[in-house]
């Protein structure tokens, strides 16, 4: 579907220029186009628009709330898709249903605290700077699947490595070590997400700069349980 409009300032957001098209095509009587928004500040993850063939489109470390209208010229004829893989089905226009990444997050996502009131301060517990600074990074994956819609094989990778990267470097993480990238794995295949060919397009198109490193210890994490696991 081709759709004109007008007033378009190079100051705003690109969600905001969808926001001025769905209200243009409301004042007609017009069915507005579906999409994905939330925190509209780089967080949540929700926004999900493939825009001139590129994950949040041009412009690198941002997602596409963050993305501006002077990254275009006027006149410009903009193509946007939604975030395309078999284990992102369409919901509606440019909404795509990303429950896959919850339930491979539920299938080992998590840590186990006691709680029996003779918890330790995870405060004091004594961590490696660098190992701290690689966990946080880790951790700064927002989910939002773009590496997914990147890559030729629609492989989950990148996510799912973040995800396991973010507890496997810390010692609140070794609890479910033996089980947990086994788990998170086996879910992301039963997904229908495709394999790892290391061509990188997840890392250059993610927006919060997740390293493919985090592959590589995903991939040590795998094997180190599936020689250990006791699940
Ligand atoms: S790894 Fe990057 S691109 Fe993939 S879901 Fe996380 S933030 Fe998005
Ligand atoms: S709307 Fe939350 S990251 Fe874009």
């Amino acid at each position: 579907m081709d759709y004109a409009i007008d007033n378009v300032s190079p100051d705003m957001s690109f969600l905001e220029m969808l926001d001025v098209l769905n209200t243009q095509l409301i004042e007609k009587g017009d069915e507005p186009v579906a999409f994905d928004h939330d925190c509209r500040e780089g967080i949540c993850g929700a926004c999900s628009l493939f825009i001139n063939g590129e994950a949040h489109g041009p412009g690198r470390q941002i997602t596409t709330c963050q993305l501006h209208m002077r990254s275009f010229n006027d006149g410009d004829t903009i193509y946007i898709e939604p975030f395309r893989a078999t284990a992102f089905p369409v919901v509606k226009d440019l909404i795509v249903d990303r429950g896959a990444f919850d339930r491979v997050q539920h299938a080992g996502g998590y840590v186990s605290v006691n709680t029996s009131g003779n918890t330790q301060d995870a405060n004091a517990i004594p961590i490696d700077k660098s190992d701290a600074d690689k966990a946080f990074d880790a951790a700064t994956c927002i989910g939002c699947g773009a590496c997914v819609a990147t890559c030729k094989n629609s492989s989950a990778m990148l996510f799912v490595s973040a995800k396991i990267s973010q507890f496997a470097l810390l010692p609140q993480g070794q609890v479910e070590a033996k089980s947990r990238a086994l788990n998170m794995v086996e879910q992301m295949d039963k997904e229908g997400f495709g394999n790892c060919t290391n061509t990188g397009a997840c890392e250059v198109e993610c927006p919060k700069g997740i390293s493919l490193e985090n592959i590589a210890r995903m991939n040590r994490e795998y094997l180190s349980a599936s020689f250990t696991a006791d699940k």
